[in-house]
């Protein structure tokens, strides 16, 4: 592999990272296909979400109107922010599409590879996690929310899903991790044969039988696709339909776009429960511009709306209207469009959406007994 200037791995973003360079070095498949209904969706339709691994499986159940399950999972750190709203914004979109959801939270990641609070790990995944997910419209229906540390209040399914983990260490081998993965611990290869497990667990026969899947993740993600694919097609006591998947970009942070979201900096992301204040503050303090110094300079020689964090959400979130974007864009090239507009325009779709948002959350908390424990 040729030297790279950034790093993606499960445990380690950083760098500016190319991601068509990330796609030929992880070998996955530029997205370019999607069935029409994907065009609903901005992170679709632009391209945010960008790479796939077997996604044809996916588009053919879907058109053919056949069943399909929607796995993914979560670490459950901090604030829920614009970053893990991507992510609950497709697993909303399968669900409307006939998905059964499967999702997982990583707790046992979590204590295996940082040293959490388990308690507030727990009340983090409920509180900002689950309850954001149902705000966005996630429904009880259909869902299967659970811990890796309790997959299940039946013995056999719970049997049946940590069972899989064991099966799939039998058929890994240490060289093929130390390939995957560069160094290892041994809790960070337990945490990636569970996460196989998570993505593969609803093939078995206590669950949906052997089924299509696809895995919405971050990019990061790929190294625990890779490990899953290859282990899940060696094993012969199962047939297991092999795992599809898709990758998302980094959502950037508000410090730049090649920054991240970072749940240990405030200032690096917008949460869902931010208030307008707060999000005020946050754009126009903190958004990195694309803007000129002065005025004068920017009307004669325009933004650069690539590198400028409020057009990029609009673009991601905010903005669904395509020809408003456009828009947008034009006039903030051309400088007609000035930064400190550009941002009155980002604030007031942020704290409208926030405030419908943060409405739904109260309706929310008394819909989270539905979706814990099956
Ligand atoms: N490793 C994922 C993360 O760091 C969480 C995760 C656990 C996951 N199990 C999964 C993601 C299964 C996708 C599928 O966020």
């Amino acid at each position: 592999m040729k030297k790279r200037t950034f790093k993606v791995t499960p445990w380690e973003v950083s760098g500016k990272i190319d991601y068509d360079n990330l796609i030929s070095d992880f070998g996955l498949r530029p997205l370019k296909f999607l069935p029409k209904v994907f065009n609903k969706l901005p992170l679709f339709r632009r391209g945010i979400v960008f790479a796939h691994r077997d996604f044809k499986r996916i588009a053919d159940v879907i058109e053919d109107k056949k069943k399909f399950v929607m796995m993914t999972g979560l670490m459950p750190f901090g604030k829920f922010h614009f970053g893990h709203m991507a992510v609950a914004n497709q697993i909303v979109f399968y669900q409307s599409l006939g998905a059964k959801i499967y999702l997982a939270v990583a707790d046992v990641e979590a204590y295996n590879t940082r040293n959490p609070d388990m308690k507030e790990l727990r009340e983090t995944a409920i509180e900002e996690y689950l309850t954001n997910y149902i705000a966005l419209g996630l429904k009880p229906n259909n869902c299967d929310f659970y811990f890796q540390s309790q997959r299940s209040k039946h013995g056999k399914k719970a049997n049946a899903y940590y069972s899989l983990a064991n099966l799939l260490a039998r058929h890994a081998t240490f060289n093929e991790f130390k390939a995957i993965y560069g160094e290892i611990s041994p809790g960070k290869m337990i945490s990636a044969l569970l996460q196989a497990s998570d993505m593969l667990h609803a093939q078995l026969p206590e669950f949906e039988n052997p089924v299509p899947i696809i895995v919405p993740v971050g990019a990061d993600q790929d190294p625990h696709l890779r490990l899953a694919r290859d282990i899940s097609q060696r094993i012969k006591l199962y047939k297991f339909i092999q795992l599809s998947s898709t990758y998302l970009k980094f959502i950037p942070g508000l410090k730049g776009v090649n920054t991240k979201m970072s749940s240990s900096d405030s200032n690096s992301y917008i949460a869902l429960t931010d208030s307008p204040e707060t999000v005020t503050t946050k754009i126009k303090k903190h958004a990195f511009s694309g803007g000129r110094g002065s005025v004068t300079e920017h009307r004669k020689l325009g933004g650069n709306p690539d590198v400028d964090v409020s057009f990029q959400y609009l673009r991601m979130f905010f903005e669904p209207n395509d020809k408003k974007l456009k828009k947008i864009e034009d006039d903030y090239k051309s400088g007609a469009l000035l930064t400190s507009e550009l941002k009155e325009y980002l604030i007031k779709k942020i704290n409208s959406f926030l405030d419908k948002h943060q409405k739904a959350r109260k309706d929310a908390r008394k819909k989270l007994k539905k979706f814990i424990y099956h």
